[in-house]
């Protein structure tokens, strides 16, 4: 049983992945900014503590966090704003990463987006800045020497998962569904031999624990 500090949780990947982790017998601490999400992160099997990205500071995330086995950071401002999305997808990934090398926590799975989203449509100015926000995310994180997994899943979507993905370092772009998201990042937790590796993220036709596995392979 693993120990999953989850930032974001009560997003919708993140729901989707306590009831996960909760379902596989892990335990995941849900780190949520609402009073109101209380109740539904404890039913869906989480532990919830309550702090947003812009009050903590690195040693208090730490605190929270002290303990886990790996955390998952699946917060974003959700386009509200460049402002917003700089203090929370940008800085809010740094002071993370602060926190989880205070507490002495090695693994660390970063849900980044794919870089070729909506290229070839119109993006706003916004849109180009959060692309490039979380691509710093991911440099920022490369550089560390924890056990960091960035998954780039493509445009996603609410539909029921299949349980089928398409996941590799270069795939060609295109949807995924939460659910299959939040099952993937279980595998990765369950799969520590998958480290410092960049994975793309599609609906695709390979189970998840075997696309998992031959990540192992490479
Ligand atoms: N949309 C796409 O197609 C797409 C594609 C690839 C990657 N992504 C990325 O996937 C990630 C998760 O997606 P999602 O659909 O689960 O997003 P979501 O539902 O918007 O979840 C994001 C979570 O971050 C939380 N958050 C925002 N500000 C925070 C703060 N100051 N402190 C702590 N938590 C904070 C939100 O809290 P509240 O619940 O209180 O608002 C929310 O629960 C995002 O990072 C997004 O950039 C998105």
């Amino acid at each position: 049983m693993s120990k999953v500090f989850i930032i974001g949780a009560a997003g919708k990947i993140g729901r989707r992945l306590v009831r996960r982790l909760a379902d596989r017998g892990h335990q995941s601490l849900a780190l949520h900014r609402k009073p109101e999400q209380r109740g539904e992160l404890q039913a869906l099997g989480g532990t919830p503590i309550a702090g947003s990205l812009l009050d903590l500071d690195a040693q208090g995330l730490a605190q929270f966090m002290s303990g886990s086995d790996a955390v998952v950071f699946t917060a974003g401002a959700g386009g509200v704003g460049m402002e917003l999305t700089n203090a929370i997808d940008g800085r809010g990934l740094e002071l993370s990463v602060t926190a989880v090398k205070l507490a002495g926590i090695k693994r660390f799975v970063l849900v980044s987006v794919f870089p070729d989203a909506l290229r070839g449509g119109r993006v706003s100015e916004g849109f180009e800045n959060y692309i490039a926000v979380k691509k710093q995310a991911d440099v920022r994180l490369v550089e560390t020497d924890l056990d960091w997994i960035i998954v780039r899943p493509g445009t996603l979507v609410d539909t029921p998962g299949h349980g089928k993905v398409c996941a590799d370092v270069a795939i060609s772009y295109g949807n995924v569904s939460r659910d299959d998201v939040a099952a993937t990042i279980v595998e990765l937790v369950e799969q520590p031999a998958v480290n410092r590796i960049i994975i793309e993220l599609t609906q695709g036709d390979m189970p998840i624990g075997d696309a998992i596995r031959r990540l192992v392979r490479r």
